[in-house]
């Protein structure tokens, strides 16, 4: 990384707290020092044995946000988003399919807290898992080479909406020491 990464005035609990999905965007466009240091905390993110196995697709052309709307029932905000980025991991770096779920998903998080500490909106579309062969219509879409998983995507954009923060503490679903 040559170029200086934005910082945040945003304490990391205060973002954790606050974050929501957000689907309305307004015009704005997020400059590339900006994405870049959303990218760059999802390079941050941890991941089993150090093997950080994503690639990150970076989608900015509305024809391509529209398709990507239309192959993804839940992804109707796309269109409106400046940018998306799509989280792949690669099976030649991490062969369990477990763990590069869970590598690549950590990598999601840090981005989206990332951009709401940066004051972009954002929203996890899920790529992995559900019904169909979603997967398959997504590697063609998008050119992807075999052993490239597509685990999820986020839509980015300037917020045109707020959500409230909620309270989500369920003592209920907390254990101590066993069960
Ligand atoms: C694995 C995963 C897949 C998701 N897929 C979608 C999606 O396809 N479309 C969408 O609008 N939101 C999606 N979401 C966002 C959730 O709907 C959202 O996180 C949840 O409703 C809680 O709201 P919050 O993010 O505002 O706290 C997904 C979230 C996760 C973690």
């Amino acid at each position: 990384m040559t170029t200086a990464l934005k910082t945040s005035t945003m304490d990391v609990l205060t973002a954790i707290r606050t974050r929501r999905s957000i689907r309305r965007y307004t015009a704005d466009k997020i400059d590339d020092h900006t994405l870049d240091t959303i990218l760059d905390a999802g390079f941050c993110a941890p991941s089993a044995s150090n093997k950080r196995p994503w690639h990150f697709l970076v989608i900015r052309e509305k024809a391509k946000l529209q398709a990507i709307s239309e192959a993804h029932p839940y992804a109707k905000m796309m269109p409106a988003a400046d940018c998306c980025i799509v989280v792949c991991g690669d099976e030649a770096i991490q062969g369990s399919i477990g763990l590069l779920v869970e590598d690549c998903s950590a990598s999601i998080q840090n981005m989206l807290l990332a951009a709401h500490g940066l004051g972009i909106g954002a929203v996890w579309c899920g790529l992995y898992g559900g019904r169909g062969d979603r997967h398959l219509e997504f590697a063609k879409l998008l050119g992807l080479p075999a052993g490239i998983v597509t685990v999820g995507m986020i839509a980015f954009g300037y917020p045109d909406e707020t959500r409230p923060a909620t309270d989500r503490f369920d003592a209920s679903r907390v254990h101590h020491e066993r069960w």
